[in-house]
C-alpha cells in the first residue's frame, strides 16, 4: 500500500504510539516530531517491533516553526497531521499557567501556519472531555454545553478548539477532525509500549499499576462522598489501543476528503460510566493482583461524574470502543510487569 504521509505529533508519546502503530499498521507513512520532554526515544523500538517498521523521528519542539518547516521542506509527502503535543497534567497547568498556554497554543499555531504553507488537507485535534467540565446531564454528548474551563490545560484544550473553528471559518484550505476523549487507559498488548509517566504518577491506572507492583505504597481513592452509587467517582475509561484506531479514521476522512463539515467534532469513549473503585474491582479481579488502596480526601477540581455518549463516533466513523475493561486492565498490568522486566521501573 502506498498511502501518504502522516505527521504525528507527540508521537512517542502514550497516545502517540500506540496511534503511530495503528497507523503504519493501516500502510501509513509516519513522520514523528516530539521533544521527548515527556516521553523516551525507545519508544521508537517498541513501535518497530510492533509493526515491523520504524518511524521517521524528529527531534524537535512544535513551538519553534523553523524545524517544522524544516520538516515539511524534508517530507513532502505529509497530507494529514494528528496533534498530540501538549503538555497534560491539570495540577502543574495551574502552577505554570504561561508554560501549559505557550507550549499547547503555540505548537497548534505553528501547525495550522505550516498547513497553508506545504498544502496539508487536514488536522486531528486531540482534545478532551474536560471541556463538559461537571455535566448537568450524563452521557455527554457533542452537544452538551461547554462549561468555564477549571484549570489552565482544560482552557487550552477549549481555545485550541476556538482557534481551529476560527482559522478554518476565516477560509483557510484544510479540514480538522476534534476528537474528544474520555479516560484512555491501558496498554497495547504485545506490552511493547504503554504509559510511561514522569515521577510520581497522577492519573488513576499507572498510580494504581505502581501500586500493585509495589512501587508506591497505596494508592489513595480521592473521596468516597460523591453523588455516585458507591460514593467515588465516574470515569468512562477507553482502551488506549480503540482510541488510536479512531485517528486512523478520522485522518482518512481528512485526506480522502469525506468529513461532512469542516469542522467535525467526536467524543470518544466506550458509554459506560465506572467508579474509581469499581475499576480498582475489576483491575484486582481480571489480574488477581491485589491494590492496597485508602479513601482520601477529594482532589481540588475533579469532576464528580461524566461518561461519554459514542453513538456519533460510532455511527459517522464506523468505530467502537469495544475492548472489554477486564481485557484493557491485564494490558496495563501486563506493561508494568514489562517495565519492571527492563529495569526501567
Ligand atoms: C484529567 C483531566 C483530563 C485529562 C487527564 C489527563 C479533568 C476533568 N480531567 O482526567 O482532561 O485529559 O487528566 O491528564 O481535568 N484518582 C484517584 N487517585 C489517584 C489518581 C486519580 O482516586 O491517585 C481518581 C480521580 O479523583 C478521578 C479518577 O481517579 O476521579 C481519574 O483521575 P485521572 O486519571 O487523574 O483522570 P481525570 O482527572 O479524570
Amino acid at each position: 500500500m502506498n498511502r501518504p504521509g502522516i505527521l504525528v505529533t507527540g508521537g512517542t508519546g502514550y497516545i502517540g504510539s500506540h496511534t503511530t502503530v495503528e497507523l503504519i499498521k493501516a500502510g501509513y507513512h509516519v513522520v514523528i516530531i516530539d521533544n521527548l520532554s515527556n516521553s523516551n526515544v525507545a519508544v521508537l523500538d517498541g513501535i518497530e517491533a510492533i509493526t515491523g517498521v520504524r518511524p521517521d523521528f524528529v527531534e524537535a519542539d512544535c513551538t519553534d516553526i523553523k524545524a517544522l518547516r524544516a520538516l515539511f521542506e524534508q517530507y513532502t509527502d505529509i497530507k494529514g497531521i494528528i496533534n498530540f503535543a501538549a503538555s497534560k497534567a491539570v495540577g502543574e497547568s495551574v502552577q505554570k499557567p504561561l508554560l501549559y498556554y505557550r507550549n499547547n497554543l503555540n505548537t497548534l499555531m505553528n501547525l495550522l501556519e505550516c498547513m497553508s504553507e506545504y498544502k496539508v488537507d487536514g488536522i486531528v485535534f486531540s482534545s478532551s472531555c474536560t471541556v463538559y467540565g461537571e455535566p448537568d446531564d450524563n452521557p455527554v454528548t457533542e452537544n452538551s454545553p461547554i462549561k468555564p474551563a477549571t484549570s489552565p490545560y482544560g482552557n487550552t484544550k477549549q481555545i485550541s478548539e476556538e482557534i481551529i473553528e476560527d482559522v478554518i471559518h476565516s477560509g483557510a484550505p484544510f479540514k480538522s477532525v476534534i476528537l474528544r476523549y474520555f479516560n484512555p487507559v491501558g496498554a497495547h498488548p504485545s506490552a511493547l509500549i504503554g504509559e510511561l509517566p514522569n515521577g510520581v504518577p497522577q492519573n488513576l491506572i499507572p498510580y494504581l499499576t505502581q501500586t500493585a507492583i509495589g512501587i508506591r505504597k497505596e494508592l489513595a481513592v480521592f473521596g468516597d462522598d460523591y453523588n455516585t452509587p458507591d460514593g467515588s467517582c465516574i470515569r468512562d475509561f477507553i482502551n488506549v489501543v480503540d482510541l488510536a484506531k479512531a485517528h486512523v479514521t478520522a485522518v482518512e476522512r481528512l485526506i480522502e476528503d469525506k468529513c461532512a463539515t469542516p469542522v467535525e467534532i467526536f467524543n470518544l469513549g466506550t458509554g459506560n460510566g465506572v467508579s474509581v473503585l469499581e475499576l480498582i474491582n475489576t483491575f484486582e479481579e481480571a489480574t488477581g493482583v491485589k491494590v492496597p488502596y485508602r479513601i482520601a480526601p477529594r482532589r481540588e477540581g475533579d469532576i464528580e461524574k461524566v461518561w461519554a455518549n459514542p453513538t456519533h463516533a460510532n455511527e459517522v466513523l464506523g468505530w467502537v470502543a469495544d475492548t472489554p475493561l477486564a481485557d484493557t486492565m491485564r494490558s496495563a498490568w501486563k506493561w508494568q510487569l514489562a517495565l519492571r522486566e527492563k529495569g526501567i521501573m
